[in-house]
């Protein structure tokens, strides 16, 4: 399987549970580098351009306000199949549908406040990873 990139938010609700390093530990555990992070706190603007897709739903402006809420950290990770494997790792968008083991069965309350966010696909990932971190801000772990 080739080595792929895809992008990562650890949303406020787990970042104000502590549960950074918890899951970070999933993703180490379980063959992806973090080759970017940063902790950042979201501006209405930065969050809006993210979920642009979404403007129309009904939950947006929810979602917008849960995104500012709190400091969010986001990270590029790397490994092979890597979308799909934090897909994964996260487990159903709804924490009540979420395999057993999952972070969002683990670490998430509702579909409100989910924990995490993870790239749907290698095209999403670029863009989404392209919006966040400039090439620089990236690291070559491959050795
Ligand atoms: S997907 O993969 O785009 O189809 O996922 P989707 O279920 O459409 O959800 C898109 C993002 O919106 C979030 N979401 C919600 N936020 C607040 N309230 C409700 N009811 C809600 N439903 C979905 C969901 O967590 C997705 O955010 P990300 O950051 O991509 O996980």
């Amino acid at each position: 399987m080739a080595v792929e990139r895809t992008f990562s938010i650890v949303k406020p609700d787990a970042v104000a549970a502590n549960n950074i390093g918890e899951i970070y530990s999933r993703f180490e555990n379980n063959g992806l580098r973090i080759v970017a992070a940063k902790m950042m706190q979201l501006t209405k603007e930065k969050a809006e351009g993210f979920y642009a897709e979404h403007s129309e739903r009904g939950f947006f402006n929810d979602l917008i306000s849960f995104m500012t809420s709190g400091p969010v950290m986001v990270q590029v990770l790397e490994g092979e199949g890597a979308v799909m494997k934090n897909r994964d790792l996260m487990g159903a968008t709804n924490p009540k549908d979420a395999a057993p083991g999952t972070i969002r069965a683990d670490f998430a309350t509702s579909i409100d406040e989910n924990a995490a966010h993870g790239s749907d696909s290698a095209e999403s990932a670029a863009r989404e990873i392209a919006y966040f971190f400039s090439d620089a801000e990236i690291c070559d772990r491959i050795r």
